[in-house]
């Protein structure tokens, strides 16, 4: 008598795991989002987001420099900007000559070839903190979705290759495609975050960008009439086959690792790339847990990584795509 089947034959060395393993991690999954703020000289560490810092323009070029040295061939910009550039409208996101649009360009002189892909959303310019404009605490959908619009356009003509809305606002799609398509931008591609969630994982990064929503009356205190239900598996198929129809060109499920059975879900639905955001909280949990000297800092993320891969992203935006390269390119 002998066991049936030896499974553990093509797991005896590293040689036969490397023949037959399935999924792969390469410097072509990774979107590095990257944090932007005014001033001089700046590279300032978050505070919940250990060892990630926030950018001014200048010190992004060097970032810039060796993120594209590392092999990454993709960024998603972010920007925090000053409180008086905060209303309810979100109206200083469409200056051609605010911060967004500053650092496309210096990332686009820095590296050409880099793809340069913006976030999309009111909250970082909105003065009560939603990714949308408020009236008498509701978030209005088509007024928004107006100025989402209008924002991208911005974004297309200071030169980024993709717009990314994050916003989860009904028809935004449609809007920015139409308003791209009318304005000559037909080459401008939209990351769509289709089915994002209302998730408590997003705190590190509302503080990067100081843009929670804020604690006063008639402001909803979440963003749960907008972002999906955690509890919820079937309109991620909803949403994303939408946007779809209104002309994204990548889908995306965020966050990440609590998300993968919707992940698999979209692999397996759409025939468009699906994109995962392993959100802030996920970066914090796995270098707070890393400091204690409780998780393996390297082995942890790789296996995270490859765990997303494995549920069928095209690719990944993370906060650990630079350490993951470092420890690839080894
Ligand atoms: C907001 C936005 C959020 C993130 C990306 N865009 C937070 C939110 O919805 O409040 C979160 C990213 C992260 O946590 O890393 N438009």
């Amino acid at each position: 008598m002998y066991p049936l089947n030896r499974n553990r034959r093509l797991r005896q060395n590293s040689a036969i795991r490397d023949l037959v393993r399935e999924n792969h991690l390469s410097a072509n999954d990774f979107i590095l989002p990257i944090f932007i703020t005014e001033g001089e000289n700046v590279k300032e560490e978050i505070a919940s987001m250990p060892d990630y810092f926030r950018y001014s323009l200048d010190t992004l070029v060097e970032e810039v420099k060796e993120a594209w040295e590392l092999g990454i061939k993709s960024v998603l910009l972010f920007v925090k900007v000053e409180q008086d550039q905060k209303d309810n409208t979100g109206e200083a996101a469409t200056n051609d000559d605010g911060l967004m649009q500053k650092a496309i360009k210096v990332v686009k002189e820095t590296t050409p070839e880099m793809l340069v892909m913006t976030d999309v959303a009111l909250d970082p310019f909105s003065s009560l903190g939603h990714d949308g404009i408020v009236k008498d605490g509701k978030i209005l959908n088509d007024e928004s979705v107006e100025a989402l619009a209008k924002m991208a356009l911005s974004h297309a003509k200071a030169g980024a290759d993709f717009v990314a809305p994050s916003d989860m606002m009904d028809g935004r799609i449609l809007a920015l495609r139409t308003l791209l398509e009318d304005e000559g931008f037909v080459n401008t591609g939209i990351m769509s975050y289709s089915a994002k969630y209302a998730s408590a994982f997003y705190g590190p990064f509302r503080d990067a960008l100081d843009s929670a929503p804020v604690d006063v009356k008639d402001v909803p205190k979440d963003k749960k009439t907008y972002q999906m239900d955690p509890a919820n598996r079937k309109e991620a198929i909803t949403e994303t086959l939408t946007d779809i129809d209104e002309g994204a060109d990548i889908v995306m499920v965020k966050p990440g690792l609590c998300y993968l059975d919707i992940v698999r879900d979209l692999a397996n639905t759409v025939d468009v790339p699906v994109a995962v955001y392993q959100v802030s909280g996920e970066y914090a949990m796995l270098k707070a847990a890393s400091e204690k000297g409780w998780l393996d800092y390297e082995e942890v993320l790789l296996e995270q990584l490859m765990a997303i891969k494995r549920a069928g992203a095209s690719m990944i935006a993370t906060y650990f795509a630079k350490d993951a390269l470092r420890l690839l390119n080894k």
